[in-house]
């Protein structure tokens, strides 16, 4: 089977109710929870892609026994000590920063030596942000070009606790943190700028001894020695850096209204929304409620008739981490000159993703002013292609891959589009619900 597609076609109006697979972040943090539980926990929703399942992969090595069933998926934990270390240990990643940082956590009080593997696009990524505070309680690292992997470590039963200053809004260098601090006497004290927090939710859903305090500008968390993890059973909401595509898709098409189901809208993740709001776009929130201290609700998406150029207030960025690529892609079709700031992050992803941004919304003919961290973006409300467009080599980036698809599905052009297999690392349905929604 061929590894590109070719779109020549806008998709045609539409009007229509969706549901998109289970959140990323929070798959991953309920397979590694669940893995340290108890007995038996359950979920529903599962996010069936391949970060999800290299998580499962890693706990199985680690001797939890895990039933997967379609949309369910059970966990049989063994208890917060309970993983086997064998030796030689080592775990493939794959694509999943989540999963390669996260884990580190969790295994920091094995004594023997555990490798840590990933594919060619995690291999390129900062993995000195964990070493270093890893290191701090007590583990030893060997990195590549001492920043990358393959990793190995080795962790310790002696293990001190650290005060660490979060400063880049990275919640999965927080979220290791915390679970390397569950493990030590005393307690480990984070100031962190503010960014995603589902693994303080799910340690307060637990009742673990994590103390939380909501400062304006950072969040200070305590985390003291835990000493058992009771199972847990979840039934996963949808993903909203997933729904930002058909989001995206709606906004950038005429005449066409989009409901999704049962998405994850927590504040810490919703600096979509404000934007896209920020810019005169119709967008709803309907049928809210918490789970299990996680918002969720339905969302509606009205396509624009005009948009509104942003001077995107940095304060926002981590809230929109995962989703800039889309945003760009809005603003491209502004009227003005849209401006985000302070996203150096950006390149920091998958893919140098603030690079990539940029390229995509030259080859599609918009005028940019990018610097290192920051991209002006020239709107043309008129905006349409008429060129061919190729994608490709870009480190099989999912969100390069997506964005690129709602490009070509919302302004024309004849574009190829490389590593289509790219979406199996997060949305593996992409392309099945963009094909229901052009065969209305
Ligand atoms: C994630 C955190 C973010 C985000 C990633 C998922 C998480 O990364 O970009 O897709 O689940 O904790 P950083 O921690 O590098 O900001």
């Amino acid at each position: 089977m061929s590894n590109f597609i070719i779109l020549k076609k806008k998709i045609s109006q539409f009007n229509k109710t969706i549901s998109i697979s289970g959140d990323k972040s929070i798959s991953i943090r309920w397979v590694l929870f669940a893995s340290l539980g108890s007995g038996i926990s359950k979920s529903k929703n599962l996010l069936m892609s391949d970060d999800v399942l290299a998580a499962i992969n890693a706990i199985k090595k680690l001797g939890i026994k895990v039933k997967l069933n379609k949309n369910e998926c059970k966990i049989y934990g063994r208890g917060f000590n309970g993983y086997k270390y064998k030796k030689n240990l080592s775990i493939d990643c794959k694509n999943s920063g989540t999963l390669g940082r996260l884990i580190l956590g969790l295994l920091i009080n094995s004594t023997s030596s555990i490798k840590v593997t990933g594919d060619k696009s995690l291999s390129k990524r900062d993995f000195k942000r964990i070493s270093d505070p890893l290191s701090e309680f007590g583990a030893k690292f060997k990195l590549k070009n001492f920043k990358n992997l393959p990793l190995k470590m080795i962790g310790s039963e002696n293990l001190t606790p650290i005060r660490y200053s979060e400063n880049k809004g990275s919640a999965q260098c927080k979220s290791a943190v915390i679970f390397a601090g569950m493990r030590t006497t005393g307690t480990t004290i984070i100031k962190a700028k503010k960014s995603r927090n589902h693994t303080e939710l799910l340690c307060q859903y637990l009742k673990l001894p994590v103390i939380i305090k909501n400062k304006k500008n950072y969040d200070e968390i305590r985390i003291n020695k835990v000493k058992k993890i009771r199972a847990i059973n979840y039934n996963i909401p949808s993903d909203i850096s997933s729904s930002a595509f058909f989001i995206a898709l709606t906004v950038l098409s005429d005449n066409s209204i989009l409901i999704i189901k049962n998405v994850n809208i927590n504040s810490s993740r919703t600096g979509i929304i404000t934007i896209l709001k920020n810019m005169g776009i119709k967008i709803y929130y309907k049928n809210k409620k918490i789970y299990k201290g996680e918002r969720v609700a339905d969302i509606k998406i009205m396509s624009a008739k005009s948009i509104k150029a942003v001077n995107c207030p940095t304060n926002i960025n981590s809230k929109a981490i995962d989703e800039f690529l889309v945003i760009f892609l809005i603003a491209a079709k502004a009227k003005g000159v849209s401006y985000f700031k302070n996203l150096a992050e950006l390149n920091h992803k998958e893919s140098p993703r603030l690079d990539w941004g940029n390229k995509i919304l030259n080859l599609m003919g918009i005028k940019t002013i990018k610097t290192k961290d920051s991209i002006k973006i020239y709107g043309n409300p008129n905006l349409h292609i008429n060129k061919k467009i190729e994608i490709k080599n870009y480190l099989k980036d999912h969100r390069v891959f997506m964005t690129s698809v709602i490009a070509a599905s919302t302004f024309g052009g004849n574009w190829k589009i490389f590593d289509k297999d790219s979406i199996k690392s997060s949305f593996p349905n992409f392309l099945k619900i963009l094909n229901e929604l052009k065969r209305q």
